[in-house]
């Protein structure tokens, strides 16, 4: 069974979780079925904006594992930061599913949901329709709401760095978010973010711990000569050294076999790196690797250092 990590409300969450982004409809469905009852996954992260909800949804009826059993997690939506228990109540009917395990808030910012285009607004210079004058406290407020209700365990934040938390955020928070996810893996290991994520109680969830679509990541030298040393493969290290510093890694696939070989094997590392060798993956990005490989297209806007 899959080691759980204890939010900060007492709700636990398995610390390796499947990722859908990226997933085709067609394949997702196969994925997350295979994930859960082939693979031993018991955790499915989810957006509204993946535009595969309904297809998550059915592989976890095709599963056949009980809902109860099953950690899931879905985000808002930036055109949505106005009605978050509509957009809410959306993804639960697309899921068939009546509670989230976790919601989080996608992106520190809210896009013009009347602009011309509903997922990603843009300008006539071509810039992100942000509405700027948003206060994303409001949207928070909006997740206390649906959580005290009881439509979701856990509620959370994604892309909020640190200056956003403690500017925008905390200190108008009733419920201190239980997780921030951000693009964290070997070349982006977000070190001074998760020392502040966990002095606040807050866990870290990784995407894109793999590197992404043609990741540089797996063939780090760093990665591959530590994962021979073990009889492991690097995708192993690379979830494994996450997995061990008490971040909830987020592997996506769609082909079966590196499905199944990503849970056990990311365990497996988790439990065979020495401290040495973690502090060696720690200090990989430092050591002039250090690269961003997914780039928020409205970061122009509102400043990059506004987000991790
Ligand atoms: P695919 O889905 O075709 O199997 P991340 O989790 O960082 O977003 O990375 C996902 C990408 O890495 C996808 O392109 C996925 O391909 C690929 N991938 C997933 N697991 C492995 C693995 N064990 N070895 C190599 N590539 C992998």
């Amino acid at each position: 069974e899959c080691p759980k990590v204890k939010l900060n409300n007492g709700v636990e969450i398995p610390i390796v979780g499947f990722g859908t982004w990226q997933s085709k409809p067609e394949e997702v469905v196969h994925a997350v079925e295979y994930a859960l009852k082939e693979a031993g996954y018991r955790h499915i992260d989810c957006a509204w904006a993946y535009d595969n909800e309904k297809e998550v949804g059915q592989g976890i009826r095709n599963s056949g594992v009980p809902r109860s059993e099953i950690f899931l997690t879905s985000k808002l939506w930036c055109t949505h930061h106005h009605r978050v228990e509509a957009a809410l109540d959306e993804t639960l009917a697309n899921l068939g599913t009546d509670y989230l395990d976790l919601y989080l808030v996608h992106w520190p910012i809210h896009l013009n949901p009347n602009g011309n285009n509903y997922k990603f607004p843009t300008r006539p210079d071509g810039s992100r329709d942000v509405l700027l004058d948003w206060r994303i406290r409001d949207t928070w407020s909006q997740m206390e709401a649906v959580l005290k209700k009881g439509k979701v365990r856990a509620i959370g934040v994604s892309n909020f760095s640190q200056r956003v938390l403690e500017r925008d955020l905390l200190p108008y928070a009733q419920v201190v978010p239980a997780v921030d996810q951000v693009e964290l893996h070997l070349y982006n290991p977000q070190l001074a973010l998760v020392a502040f994520l966990k002095s606040k109680g807050i866990v870290p969830q990784a995407y894109s711990p793999l590197g992404s679509t043609n990741s540089p990541l797996l063939t780090d030298e760093t990665a591959t000569a530590i994962a021979a040393a073990h009889g492991l493969m690097p995708a192993d290290v690379l979830l494994g050294w996450l997995v061990a510093r008490g971040i909830v890694a987020l592997p996506k696939s769609v082909t079966p076999s590196r499905i199944a070989a990503n849970y056990k094997g990311a365990l497996a590392a988790a439990a065979a790196l020495t401290e040495e060798e973690l502090e060696r993956l720690d200090g990989v990005a430092a050591g002039g690797k250090q690269k961003r490989l997914i780039t928020p297209p409205w970061g122009v806007d509102l400043g990059f250092d506004n987000w991790p």
